[in-house]
């Protein structure tokens, strides 16, 4: 039982230090252990609004705050874990099996995500009790 369990884990991207302003940059498959097929982000976020709500079966992803801040709650179907992204080297790994909630956006905050995958809704489970069988049988 549960081994097919997700996995969370922070990451931290390289940064170049300049007066004239901080630099971090991020190749898939070296500072990230998937190629990157996809990059999208989310902004103009109401502060009371949740994401997420979903677990993938396949695909893996970095979720990074660019700007601002914003609550990661994470579930494997076993143990629940809350991440605070406010830094923008620091990205949260949440590979497949893993269900994830996103709230308590700071105004103006933007999400960037770094995916393994194409979109494919096929790849979703939006329901949590389908997740919880995925992730637990
Ligand atoms: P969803 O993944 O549910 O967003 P979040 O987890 O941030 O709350 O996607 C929201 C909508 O956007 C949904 O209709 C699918 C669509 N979408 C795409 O068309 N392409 C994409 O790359 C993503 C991430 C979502």
């Amino acid at each position: 039982m549960g081994a097919r369990l997700g996995f969370v884990k922070e990451i931290t991207l390289p940064q170049i230090h300049d007066p004239r302003g901080d630099l971090t940059f991020v190749e898939g498959g070296n500072h990230l252990p998937f190629d990157i097929a996809r990059v999208y982000y989310l902004y103009n976020v109401p502060v009371d609004a949740e994401r997420g709500g979903h677990a993938h079966k396949e695909l893996e992803q970095v979720i990074f705050a660019l700007s601002g801040s914003f609550r990661v709650r994470t579930d494997d179907g076993k143990t629940k874990s809350d991440f605070w992204l406010r830094d923008p080297r620091k990205g949260l790994h949440v590979s497949k099996l893993v269900w994830r909630e996103m709230d308590c956006f700071s105004q103006g905050a933007v999400c960037m995500v770094l995916a393994s995958r194409p979109y494919d809704e096929d790849d979703y489970f939006r329901d949590y009790k389908d997740f919880l069988k995925a992730a637990t049988t």
